[in-house]
């Protein structure tokens, strides 16, 4: 019989361990993607049209391409995403009730050698857009622990560098359970109205952090 809760500590536990020896697992399991032309996958979480957070994934993106990889960007805030109601049907690994359009990010995670979070930052966390597609990870949970890259990227109004703690760590261990490996971030802080970033370095090194994909 499934034990959904169960298969998800396991995982954990197993990831952490890996974590522990670095050497060992996580160097060899991402080498065979080293050198090759990615397949990213770009979610943000933003709802603004001249977004702050949507401007860094553009330039990424734009980066990226130059590089010669392919992108896909998913934008949650515009997307019919229902939330995650804990109902365990899949198992952790199987169909999900709900037929919407995180079916599209399931295509394209399953295979992508890279995963980069977008966001706002909202109340110290990520965006609850982006934090619902996150949830619906669990129907997937079993196809997605593979080795892939990541990237942050991430806007706030304020300026203390203490405040990006938490989405920071929230990126850090969602990365540590899934066996992904961090390539880099973008913190922008200090980022408030629409289309304020624009004008600051932030944008230029979401595009350098794009381009440096090997
Ligand atoms: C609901 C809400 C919550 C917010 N919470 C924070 C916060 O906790 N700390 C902060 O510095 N800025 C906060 N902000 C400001 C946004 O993080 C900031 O404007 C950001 O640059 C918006 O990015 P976007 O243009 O991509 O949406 C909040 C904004 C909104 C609308």
């Amino acid at each position: 019989m499934k034990c959904p809760r169960r298969k998800f500590l396991l995982a954990t536990v197993g990831t952490l361990a890996a974590v522990s020896m670095p050497a060992a697992v996580s160097a060899d399991s991402l080498s065979t993607s080293e050198n090759k032309k990615m397949d990213i996958l770009v979610l943000t979480g933003s709802p603004r049209k001249r977004s702050n957070s949507n401007e860094l994934a553009a330039q990424f993106i734009k980066g990226a391409e130059e590089a010669g990889h392919k992108t896909f960007r998913f934008d949650a805030a515009h997307a019919k995403v229902h939330p995650c109601i804990a109902c365990n049907k899949c198992g952790m690994d199987g169909p999900c009730v709900f037929k919407d359009d995180f079916e599209i990010v399931r295509e394209k995670i399953i295979p992508a050698d890279m995963v980069v979070f977008a966001t706002p930052m909202y109340y110290f966390g990520l965006s609850s857009q982006l934090k619902t597609v996150i949830d619906r990870f669990y129907a997937i949970n079993g196809q997605i622990h593979r080795p892939k890259k990541a990237a942050l990227l991430m806007t706030y109004a304020n300026t203390a560098p203490r405040e990006a703690g938490p989405i920071e760590n929230h990126y850090n261990i969602l990365l540590d359970y899934l066996g992904w490996t961090d390539i880099g971030r973008v913190i922008a802080p200090g980022i408030w109205p629409e289309g304020a970033i624009v004008d600051t370095p932030y944008p230029r090194q979401a595009y350098e952090l794009g381009k440096s994909l090997s």
